[in-house]
């Protein structure tokens, strides 16, 4: 399943993005919110499970997500401020690492470093801003689908028409969440019209 954000406010932060005058601050943060509304959007159907709390007029029992069912896994580096901002939404989630990069000549993306915690049972979701080939993310979906969640949602901030068939081919069960699908990849497998390469311009390495 692909959801593609409708609301306004995502694609204004997502066009915002593309402009180049935005620095990497300024990157970082707009990342950092367009993660929050995917995020919202990905457990809006989420149970909510009674717990007590202890309130200004004493103990009274309200209804919470399960944080610590939730594992969320970013795939180094541009999908560094996006573990930032859900992790804050959820303090007590736990937090999985993927490095993973995209060799220049090949587009393969290739796996050089894996630490992910225990998942059976749990929501995996995965957080990384670029779709392109989808190579990155179907390699990512591999590795946890071999450690048995119950479930996996992918949060993404730009995507191609190319990756998102592909996953849609190769992972069918995943629930991807995108602010924006582009137009199309180029000959080097950019996305256009795209926002130039987001881990780039999160950390000023152009
Ligand atoms: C980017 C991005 C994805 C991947 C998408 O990472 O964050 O992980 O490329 O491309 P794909 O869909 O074709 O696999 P990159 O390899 O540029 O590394 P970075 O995060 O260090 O910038």
């Amino acid at each position: 399943m692909i959801y593609e954000l409708s609301n306004p406010v995502a694609k204004t932060l997502l066009n915002h993005l593309r402009e180049k005058k935005s620095d990497a601050l300024r990157f970082r943060h707009i990342v950092q919110e367009l993660s929050r509304l995917l995020v919202y959007e990905a457990l809006k159907n989420e149970t909510l499970y009674d717990q007590t709390v202890t309130t200004w007029q004493g103990e009274e029992t309200f209804g919470f997500i399960k944080e610590e069912d939730i594992i969320f896994v970013t795939i180094l580096r541009a999908g560094l401020p996006m573990i930032e901002s859900v992790t804050a939404l959820f303090p007590n989630a736990s937090s999985g690492f993927l490095a993973m990069k995209r060799d220049e000549n090949t587009h393969q993306s290739i796996l050089y470093y894996d630490r992910i915690p225990e998942c059976e049972g749990k929501t995996v979701i995965i957080v990384d801003p670029m779709v392109a080939t989808a190579g990155s993310l179907c390699d990512a979906i591999s590795v946890i689908e071999g450690k048995s969640p119950k479930k996996i949602i992918s949060l993404n901030i730009i995507g191609s028409p190319e990756g998102m068939a592909v996953l849609k081919q190769k992972h069918p069960n995943v629930e991807v969440f995108i602010a924006h699908i582009d137009k199309k990849l180029n000959e080097y497998k950019f996305i256009i019209p795209g926002l130039g390469d987001a881990g780039d311009r999160s950390y000023n390495t152009m």
